[in-house]
């Protein structure tokens, strides 16, 4: 069944990517021109002043000499627009103006997307259900009150603001008559059912007399509501109302903003994260467009994700009260933990970003911004003021609080320059402080389970082997194998294989996909094979690799392939030179699973210690093959 599904799914990208020109999707972003084959432009992917970004409509691939991203026309929408594989292949569909195929759902797949749809079009009816209300006479207050908090009428409209009326069939009567029935207004949030003493069922308009926030998901789909109390109303209201949890809405999957947000983000470097709606407007009118809110929720990695998308670095911008507390510090780790670099501004007079654009004006806030320190300078500072430093005890709990932090730090220069000046401030012997801290780093060495790799009697002795380099590259560089330029061997076999079905198929016999040590690599390796055993004609089946590293590797591969005088001696050398690298892994296995044996107190099998013997050998014997000619040209 899977197998089915998966076909249709396939015949529907190649059938999007067939009706899609990549040339003139990538030329609505780029302007290009035209020079030999391909197509020339400025890479809108890193700033230059020549261009090094090229299009081939032959190859439908792309790819910058420059900064060397690449891919294809789906992965040119991912990395430009921030989207997900299926989100730039609807794009691409509706553009084309190819329906969404239904058929490669199983009935509860399907069933979910049609009622995900439905409630996206009601949510849509009911934005501009509100919006007209705020324009109504019964709006009056709600844009009083919009114009008090200086929110100008086009930022009302481009948030597009509302007002739900003070009723409790409001929304229910207006979009019933529009044939929306209460059990669907009940699914999108937008009434409350219950049951009354007889026990039938009744609904309620949820929002009522309230400001409405409507929230987007980043492709500017509505998802849900917040809305804002307004004066007048009975005061054991709460302050906001939000839409519940549902099918559409997820407070931990969303950000409010980041629609609005996107260009800001990736233009700025850096997403700022606050708390409320009216913060993140506030901002915009000012002009700080990267700014987004939390939804009241604690960051969770999903959000942290939807950010990674644009940017790798985060400010957050919390009121002073919430910025201390330790959920909120919680959820900062959370954002560290997926890469991003966190840094926390101090707003003055502990406001929101809302209030501190309004009563110190944008300059004070942008300064603010600046100004934010790293997460780890923040923990400190803020173990300082709860902290008597003056006495033994107090300067021992500062320590305490930061010394984790700063076991976490994974850059050594990074630690030692912090360490030095804590202890200073703290007034106390670094030396001590580093003590406590390596010992925190072991503590969470061992709790992770890596003890220093390598570490153990079956390492053989480092000389100047090849097999030693790469040892010394992979264990202290992370590096696999790159020095040994098998990673660009890998690149010049991938080119020369989606050159010639035939060199395809036979690299697939040699080594097949798993010999490559590169994942992109290995993924790219199997689609060309698949593209080579279905005949290889067309060449445009592997520009449909949704896995957008993959497809860089393949655009990196093809682009910078250069035609060598001896394919032959080529396809030889490279296909060596993976295969070293594949017994290089081998023999680390093998010494992994001795290690594991000793360490357990078992014997080693004498056909491990054969096979290992053997590798070490041949490894060591085999110097690097003769380079073919070309091989190292760019
Ligand atoms: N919030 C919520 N429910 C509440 C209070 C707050 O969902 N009862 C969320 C809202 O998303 C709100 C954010 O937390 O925007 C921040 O709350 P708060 O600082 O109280 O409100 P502000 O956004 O600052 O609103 P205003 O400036 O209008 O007071
Ligand atoms: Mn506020």
């Amino acid at each position: 069944m899977t197998a089915t599904r998966a076909q249709f799914r396939e015949a529907f990208i190649e059938e999007v990517r067939a009706a899609t020109d990549i040339v003139e999707v990538i030329g609505e972003h780029v302007a290009l021109k035209r020079r030999g084959r391909d197509w020339w432009g400025l890479c809108p992917f890193h700033v230059e002043k020549t261009p090094s970004f090229s299009v081939s409509a032959e190859k439908q691939m792309f790819y910058c000499f420059g900064c060397q991203t690449g891919g294809n026309v789906f992965t040119f929408l991912m990395k430009k627009e921030g989207l997900e594989f299926g989100e730039a292949l609807r794009l691409l569909a509706d553009r084309a103006g190819i329906p969404l195929p239904k058929a490669d759902l199983d009935p509860e797949a399907r069933r979910r997307q049609e009622q995900r749809e439905q409630l996206t079009r009601l949510l849509e009816a009911a934005v501009e259900f509100y919006v007209k209300q705020l324009e109504q006479a019964g709006g009056r207050q709600a844009r009083a009150y919009l114009a008090r908090r200086g929110l100008e009428p086009e930022t009302v409209a481009r948030f597009r603001l509302g007002y739900a009326p003070d009723a409790w069939d409001g929304c229910l009567e207006a979009l019933g008559r529009r044939g929306w029935s209460p059990e669907m207004l009940a699914q999108a949030g937008l009434v409350v059912e219950t049951t009354d003493a007889r026990g039938e069922r009744r609904y309620y308009d949820r929002f009522r007399h309230r400001l409405m926030f409507p929230i987007f998901d980043l492709t500017g789909r509505p998802i849900g509501f917040g809305g804002r109390v307004l004066e007048g109303a009975e005061p054991e209201q709460p302050k906001y109302v939000n839409s519940p949890e549902g099918p559409v809405f997820s407070k931990g999957r969303n950000l409010y903003g980041l629609n609005w947000a996107r260009d800001g983000i990736r233009r700025a470097g850096h997403a700022v994260i606050t708390e409320g709606y009216t913060d993140v407007i506030t901002a915009h009118q000012a002009g700080f467009t990267h700014l987004v809110a939390s939804l009241g929720t604690a960051l969770t990695t999903q959000q942290a994700r939807l950010l990674l998308r644009y940017c790798r670095e985060v400010v957050t911008a919390f009121d002073a009260d919430t910025a201390g507390q330790e959920a909120t510090l919680r959820g900062l780790e959370v954002l560290k933990q997926t890469g991003l670099r966190v840094r926390v501004a101090m707003l003055p007079d502990g406001k929101d970003p809302d209030d501190c654009i309004r009563s110190f004006g944008p300059d004070a806030f942008g300064r603010a911004l600046e100004n934010a320190v790293p997460l780890v300078e923040y923990r400190f500072r803020r173990a300082m003021e709860r902290q008597d430093t003056s006495t033994v005890q107090g300067k021992v709990r500062v320590a305490g609080e930061v010394v984790p932090v700063l076991a976490g730090l994974e850059s050594a220069v990074e630690r030692e320059e912090y360490l030095k000046r804590f202890a200073r401030e703290l007034g106390v012997d670094p030396e001590a402080l580093r003590t406590e801290v390596e010992k925190a780093r072991r503590g969470q060495a061992r709790g992770q389970g890596r003890g220093r790799p390598g570490a153990g009697r079956w390492k053989i002795p480092a000389g100047t082997d090849k097999l030693a380099v790469y040892r010394h590259n992979k264990e202290e560089k992370g590096n696999d194998g790159k020095k040994l330029g098998v990673y660009r061997a890998e690149q010049q076999l991938l080119g020369l294989m989606a050159t010639d079905p035939g060199v395809a198929r036979r690299v697939a016999e040699a080594v097949g996909a798993d010999g490559f040590s590169d994942p992109a690599h290995r993924k790219v390796a199997a689609a060309l094979f698949a593209w080579a055993n279905a005949g290889g004609a067309e060449g445009v089946r592997p520009a449909l690799l949704e896995d957008d590293e993959a497809a860089q590797a393949l655009a990196r591969a093809t682009f910078s392939f250069v035609e060598p005088p001896d394919r032959d001696r080529l396809l030889e050398d490279l296909l060596a030179r993976v295969e070293a690298a594949r017994r290089y892994k081998r023999i680390e296995e093998l010494e992994g699973m001795m290690r594991e044996r000793e360490r357990r107190g078992e014997p080693v099998p004498s056909e491990l210690l054969r096979e290992l013997a053997d590798l070490v050998r041949s490894a060591k014997g085999r110097g690097q093959p003769a380079r073919g000619p070309g091989a190292e040209k760019r």
